[in-house]
Formats: structure tokens, sequence, C-alpha cells
């Protein structure tokens, strides 16, 4: 079977990297690399215990947000992606990389609310009744590309920022691998 191949980018953790591989590597699609920023990323040996190819392209190396990006798109292109998934890849990219990939992004917030760092707190602490998840289609506008699909939950009474936290993971946990797989059967 010819599976479509992604790539994922991520900085930190990898909780939705992992997830993505054991819900889909191998049988829904081919995880051909993943890419990080951050060579203390938790992701990594989670990535790597699943025998997939890890980049380290650490940000700190290189003059320029260009520059990382240049070297960021050609690493992205050696591995021919049908799609780059941003799982909590921390970096603001430039029009080098964003124009010229498919990619999208998964974002902890209700879009448009909420966009940039720091959107869980920010949604925990607003006054919205509810909290969640926006995958999008990455653009040269932080946050701002069209949002493909959402899922949302109602804050409990007695909602803590640990709890609410683990809420959002579980849905992205869930929605992310369903519109990659939505995603490359349009392709
Ligand atoms: C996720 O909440 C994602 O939406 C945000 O960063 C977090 C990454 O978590 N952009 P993990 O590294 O996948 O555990």
């Amino acid at each position: 079977m010819n599976l479509s191949k992604i790539i994922i980018l991520f900085s930190g953790e990898g909780s939705n990297l992992l997830n993505i591989i054991e819900t889909l590597h191998l049988k829904e699609v081919e995880v051909a690399a993943a890419i990080t920023n951050r060579p203390n990323a938790g992701g990594i040996a989670k990535a790597k215990a699943h025998q997939i190819p890890v980049e380290v392209i650490d940000h700190t190396h290189f003059e320029s947000r260009e520059n990382f990006d240049a070297k960021l798109l050609e690493t992205i292109e050696y591995y021919r992606p049908d799609l780059v998934v941003m799982a909590g890849f921390m970096r603001i990219l430039t029009p080098i990389v964003t124009d010229n990939i498919k990619a999208i992004n998964v974002h902890p917030s209700l879009l448009p609310l909420f966009k940039g760092g720091n959107a869980i707190v920010k949604s925990f602490e607003s006054s919205e009744i509810n909290g969640g998840i926006s995958v999008h289609w990455v653009s040269s506008e932080l946050d701002g590309g069209e949002v493909i699909a959402q899922d949302s939950f109602s804050k409990a009474e007695s909602e803590t920022l640990e709890s609410f936290t683990q809420k959002i993971r579980n849905l992205e946990h869930n929605l992310l691998p369903k519109t990659i797989v939505q995603i490359l059967k349009k392709c």
C-alpha cells in the first residue's frame, strides 16, 4: 500500500507527535520524519522510540529568522511530504516556509480567539464559557490561516488550569489525527 507521507514539526513534550505516530503511522500515513527547533525537546525520544528519523534544527544557531526558515524548508523538502503537521511547533514562520509548503497547525483555543502564545492560560482565565481547539491551515499570519476543524467543551464549575489543559490535550489527540486523514483523502 502506498501511504501518504507526513512530516511533524514540534518544539516540546510531543504528546501530539506521539499520538499521531501511535494512531496513524504505517496504518493511515507514513511519518517520514519529525523536525524540532529545540535540541532538548521531550518529543525527540518519543519519535526515536518509534524509529522515526528526527531532524534537530536549533534556531539559536542561525543569524536570522530567514536563514533558519531556509534550512527548515530545505529539510522538509528533502522528505517530499504530502502534508506538514505542526504540533506544538513554537516558531513564527516567514513566507519562505509558509508560501512553499502545505501545512496544518493545531492551536489550543477556539480561533480566532486567543491567537499566539499562552492560549491555554488566556482561554482558561477568560470569561468564555467554552474551551476548545482548532486545526487550521498555516499561513504567514500567526494562527491566522483558514480553520479546518474545531472542537470544544464547557468549562466545569470546578475547573482548574490542570484539568482544563488535560481536556484541551484530549481534544487535540482526537481531532488532529482525524483531520490529517481527512485532508490526505482529498489530496
Ligand atoms: C499543544 O497544546 C498545541 O496546541 C500547542 O502546544 C501544545 C503542544 O503539546 N501549540 P505537545 O508537545 O504535543 O504535548
